[in-house]
């Protein structure tokens, strides 16, 4: 059975390096000069935009884009939940700021376990006790206090507009309105905003929230202040209290940003800043990129069983050492060694040239030791290489799905991403370890991968994506379709997906992502499949340092896909996404 593979790969080692002829009938990206918002609704697309034209810079458009996708994207964009902002400047300054939820001061390892220590379903996705000390206020205010140029009030507005007067509904807002609606009905103050007296809301309609806007008014008068120390967040300690949760008003007074130095690596040339824990996205993302810098992709051809077989070999070993990662302030984390050559080096000579490493077959990653003790992505860029990228969530769509009493503000589900119990896995199928146990004041680890890629100090790639665990393999693809396979960024964000985790030891595949021979012959060497439906909503900037078509490969579609001159910026919202935008200009 070793024969087909061993054949393929035989050949294609045998072909000079020539880029792969990927190009997909992919939408054009938008492409501008100026400036570029890209985000899963386009009225904070827009927000973003206008924010840029008005003189802002980018840090300013990214905090104006949260508080508005925490009106109109209400499943993921949020002010009850958490996120990481990774921003840079055109003059080489970054900055990576950690607004994260964080574990209540009352939280405990066990709090998602019954007497007999079996993890409880349900209880870390589905009461209050899911629900993380929230972080994006926070983060948002301090990156507008040390980075941004406008007033608050400024960047406020536009969201609390979109909130008092309410925007008309398309399909796909009330698509997500519907998935939510049962649980809305359950819970009258967040029934009240969400459904017509518990019947979802329909396409045309006005979503009108009312006391969203009074809370964003009080973050617009006081800051951060008026949602920690204020009548805010003592309305969400009350709603937690009520509704069975630990969060406090002293753990809302006590929420603290970190800012954080991203993880940073080279792929093929490409300086790429990324997420640091507690995300473990930019390791893995580095990890995997370090492996892959050892093939030649782009002679292996795109989705070729060869460039399959050494992709999914380096997401299982990225994946197994995800295991291992914590909050730092809590865990030491070897950045410095996952990241490595070396490392990647060792890790490629495991993998055999035809057969699939069994998962079970990799060696767990060592215990931490201690030290002292439904998301969204938004990509924005401006024509002088200035760059912001954020992922941001509730956790799952929605998050708990209740609103925190009269503040309009849904909360989020993050505590899920803490392990349950070592060995537990969470929603997203990933196995948790000791290193990732709850603890008060503790993050949970995230997949989150804000990402930011120059080349000689000029910027590149702005990418970035929700899909859980999948957000890591989402956002290394759209950057090997690029980088490898000259793709045209929304050709590398639409272009069908595969995922491998570690565990379960499958490989996911979106519809038409292998051809049936291809299939085959990776059957052959050990793998097995399991199709799943479209995943992520990647949100990507790429430079004209890609051509001018920002990537591709001249054979895009002359009257239809190709800009009509060369454009600094190129933007793509994922066609998996059917209400988000480009806005560029
Ligand atoms: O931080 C994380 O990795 C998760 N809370 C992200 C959740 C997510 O992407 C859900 N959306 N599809």
């Amino acid at each position: 059975m070793r024969r087909p593979l061993a054949l393929a790969l035989a050949v294609l080692a045998a072909l000079p390096a020539v880029a792969s002829p990927a190009a997909a009938a992919a939408p054009a990206p938008v492409g501008a000069d100026h400036g570029m918002v890209v985000t899963a609704q386009h009225l904070a697309s827009e927000v973003g935009a206008q924010v840029l034209k008005d003189g802002g810079n980018v840090v300013d458009a990214a905090v104006a884009v949260g508080y508005a996708l925490a009106v109109v994207f209400p499943a993921a964009g949020n002010l009850g939940g958490g996120g990481f902002m990774n921003i840079r400047f055109a003059d080489g300054r970054a900055a990576f700021v950690d607004m994260r939820e964080k574990a209540p001061a009352a939280a405990t390892a066990t709090m998602f376990q019954d007497a007999s220590g079996a993890v409880v379903k349900g209880r870390s996705t589905d009461t209050w006790l899911a629900v993380g000390v929230p972080g994006t206020v926070a983060g948002l205010e301090w990156a507008r206090d040390h980075y941004g140029t406008k007033p608050r009030a400024a960047l406020v507005a536009p969201a609390i507009r979109l909130a008092r007067d309410g925007f008309v509904l398309a399909p796909a807002d009330t698509s997500l309105l519907q998935l939510g609606a049962p649980d809305f009905a359950a819970d009258p103050a967040t029934a009240a905003i969400f459904t017509h007296g518990g019947k979802p809301y329909a396409v045309g309609e006005r979503l009108v929230q009312a006391n969203l806007a009074a809370t964003l008014e009080a973050i617009a008068a006081g800051g951060a202040d008026a949602f920690y120390r204020g009548d805010v967040g003592r309305a969400i300690a009350e709603a937690s209290r009520a509704g069975g949760g630990i969060i406090t008003a002293a753990d809302m007074a006590g929420y603290r940003v970190r800012e954080l130095a991203p993880v940073r690596c080279s792929y093929r040339g490409y300086d790429i800043q990324s997420a640091p824990p507690p995300s473990a996205g930019g390791v893995a993302i580095c990890e995997v990129l370090q492996i892959l810098e050892g093939y030649d992709l782009s002679a292996m051809g795109y989705h070729s069983a060869a460039e399959l077989h050494v992709m999914v070999e380096a997401m299982r070993r990225a994946y197994r050492d995800r295991q291992g990662l914590g909050d730092p302030d809590f865990v030491k984390n070897d950045i410095a060694k996952l990241v490595d050559r070396d490392y990647a080096a060792r890790l490629r000579a495991g993998i055999d040239a035809v057969q699939a490493t069994p998962s079970a077959a990799l060696e767990a990653p060592p215990p931490p030791k201690p030290e002292g003790q439904q998301t969204t992505q938004f990509s924005i860029a401006d024509g002088a290489g200035n760059a912001v990228s954020v992922t941001y969530t509730l956790n799952s769509w929605f998050g708990l799905r209740r609103v925190a009493g009269g503040t309009g503000v849904l909360m989020n589900n993050e505590m899920d991403d803490f392990a349950a119990k070592s060995g537990a896995s969470n929603q997203f199928g990933l196995v948790g370890s000791d290193a990732n146990a709850v603890a008060p004041g503790k993050t949970p680890i995230s997949s989150m991968s804000p990402t930011i890629l120059t080349r000689d100090g000029k910027l590149a790639m702005v990418i970035g994506s929700p899909g859980g665990s999948r957000i890591i393999t989402i956002t290394l693809e759209a950057i090997v379709n690029v980088v490898d396979h000259g793709m045209t960024v929304s050709e590398a964000i639409d272009a069908p997906r595969f995922h491998m985790q570690w565990m379960p030891d499958v490989v996911e595949t979106e519809p038409y992502a292998l051809s049936a021979d291809t299939r085959r012959l990776l059957e052959a060497s050990g793998y097995t499949f399991r199709e799943k439906a479209p995943w992520g909503q990647a949100a990507g900037i790429t430079t004209d340092l890609f051509g001018e078509d920002g990537g591709g490969n001249g054979l895009a579609i002359p009257y239809l896909a190709k800009p009509p001159k060369p454009y600094r910026l190129y933007g793509a919202d994922d066609d998996r996404d059917p209400v988000g935008s480009a806005a560029g200009y």
